[in-house]
């Protein structure tokens, strides 16, 4: 359970993307870690669930970021959890991803680290804010610290289209064909950048462990 003591911490920002607006996200919400000094951003996905048991997608993915691995997940000093909402709810191939997680769990590995949640959908009133709830389930059972955006944040109060206080979110509309806007660009950073600090001000809590 050693951290390699080169590493660099890092915020995992884990997400599934298909037809990348969650990815787009993803990216501001690395850009925004990134900003803070002395911690950076692991970007890192899951391969899609198959309804064919035997299929095996290849090690590392044709595109994008690579395949989260455990051990991403178990060094990681802060994460970022990112999906496209499916029926107001997490996609499954990161949810299948969480499910081989009973031993970090059992360990309390990611107990004491921060963690915040971010989506996108294809409607405005399509189950953003169920999805960040349900995507917080999980992250609590891990002991993980939630982080949402504070209204300090104040397009929260303004913004037409994503932005909650519970995890930023994105709409992507109907063709999924809806670039992040300077809403969403902005809440997304802001959410990395105090995911970054709070990794930082808490490494005192599970470095030691
Ligand atoms: C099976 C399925 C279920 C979906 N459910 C919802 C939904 O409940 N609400 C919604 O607004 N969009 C829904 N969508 C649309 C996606 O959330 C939306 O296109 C999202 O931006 C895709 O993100 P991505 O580009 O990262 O894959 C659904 C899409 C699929 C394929």
């Amino acid at each position: 359970m050693t951290r390699p003591a080169s590493e660099t911490p890092y915020v995992l920002v884990l997400f599934y993307s298909r037809n990348g607006a969650t990815r787009e996200m993803a990216e501001q919400l690395a850009a925004g870690v990134e900003s803070i000094s002395g911690i950076a951003a692991r970007l890192r996905t899951v391969p899609p669930v198959s309804t064919t048991c035997e299929a095996v997608d290849p090690e590392i993915p044709a595109e994008g970021a690579v395949y989260a691995t455990l051990e991403d997940l178990r060094h990681c000093y802060g994460l970022a959890l990112g999906s496209p909402t499916r029926f107001g709810n997490m996609a499954s191939p990161l949810k299948y991803f969480l499910d081989t997680t009973s031993e970090l769990w059992m360990n309390g590995v990611l107990a004491d680290k921060p963690a915040t949640a971010f989506t996108s959908t294809a409607s405005l009133h399509g189950g953003q804010e169920a999805t960040l709830l349900t995507m917080l389930i999980p992250l609590l059972h891990h002991g993980m610290v939630y982080a949402g955006v504070p209204y300090r944040e104040t397009r929260l109060l303004t913004t037409q289209s994503g932005g909650t206080p519970y995890g930023t979110s994105h709409l992507a509309g109907a063709q999924a064909d809806r670039p992040l806007d300077d809403d969403e660009t902005t809440l997304a950073r802001a959410q990395g950048e105090r995911l970054g600090r709070l990794a930082l001000a808490m490494r005192s809590l599970h470095e030691a462990t």
